[in-house]
């Protein structure tokens, strides 16, 4: 098998029209540009990478502005970027933390310098396979790239990506649409394997087609997964689900009353938190977590 080469800074590649194909395009970059020999490692900080690009994507006017400026920091400063990113994030939604700081342990934990190359190198493919054009603008709304990423990151590398755990954009979409009736404000929306959550972006594409807003519904998700359901709050923020959004990681068969559990744990998360009132004491905090 031919081995894989790394594109070099500032080459250029072709970005495909269909978001599916784009996402997953994307993931395999991620995924490879990660990979080492010597030093194997969970997806979990990859999958933050990602989900930092897309998060501070949200926050500008210009996302190739910020592609430029994260693509020229120096992998020190791409770390210090990223500390910015989510102390505006968790500003403005601490909630989201309780699940974010899952991905996020390169940003309060100790890095050394071998890997915050390997991170920079990472947001490098990302950003060269185009992930601000799918994770910003309205085009967000219309895939899901933090599934595909995980799925890379888990694959046996040269073997194709599995992404049978989730469903693909149309299937998710004939799957609710067919279903939801009725919407109004104020529904409440429950997925016991929720995934990174299609199911969810699919239904909130269903309930912007009916003239509503998903930031007025309520979203429960469970996975035993607990990197998927971190993935799962990240995409809430991109898919813009709002405020009322509970999650729970564990097996749901044991516990089929996970949603009462979701939000007592969502609440004592904020009240812990909200002693903590500068962002960045809250990265702090989220070290001891
Ligand atoms: C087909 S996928 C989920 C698809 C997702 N709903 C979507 O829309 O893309 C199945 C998920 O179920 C989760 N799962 C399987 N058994 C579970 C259990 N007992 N409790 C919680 N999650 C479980 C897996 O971790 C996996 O993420």
């Amino acid at each position: 098998m031919k081995k894989r080469r790394h594109r070099a800074d500032g080459e250029r590649m072709n970005k495909p029209l269909d978001v599916e194909v784009h996402a997953l395009q994307i993931a395999v970059e991620v995924a490879a540009a990660w990979r080492t020999r010597i030093a194997p490692r969970g997806p979990a900080i990859p999958l933050g990478v990602v989900a930092t690009i897309a998060a501070g994507g949200l926050l500008v006017d210009r996302p190739d502005h910020l592609a430029k400026v994260m693509m020229s920091a120096s992998p020190g400063d791409f770390v210090g970027i990223a500390r910015g990113v989510w102390g505006e994030v968790f500003a403005r939604r601490p909630d989201l933390a309780q699940w974010a700081y899952l991905l996020l342990d390169w940003l309060y934990g100790e890095t050394d310098e071998r890997l915050r190359r390997r991170i920079k190198r990472t947001a490098e493919a990302a950003l060269r396979a185009g992930q601000l054009e799918l994770t910003t603008g309205r085009r967000r709304f219309t895939c899901d790239l933090l599934g595909p990423v995980l799925a890379a990151l888990r694959s046996r590398p040269g073997l194709k990506v599995d992404t049978r755990m989730y469903a693909p954009s149309p299937t998710a979409w004939k799957l609710t649409a067919v279903s939801l009736r009725d919407l109004e404000p104020g529904r409440l929306f429950r997925d016991d394997a929720v995934g990174t959550g299609g199911l969810f972006r699919a239904t909130a594409e269903v309930v912007r087609c009916q003239g509503l807003d998903p930031a007025d519904m309520r979203w429960f998700g469970a996975d035993s997964d607990e990197l998927a359901v971190a993935a799962t709050a990240i995409n809430a923020l991109i898919w813009e689900l709002g405020p009322e959004v509970f999650f729970y990681a564990g097996d749901v068969r044991a516990f089929p009353h996970w949603p009462d559990e979701a939000e007592r744990q969502r609440a004592w998360f904020l009240e812990q938190v909200g002693s903590v009132n500068e962002a960045m004491a809250l990265l702090d905090y989220l070290k001891e977590f």
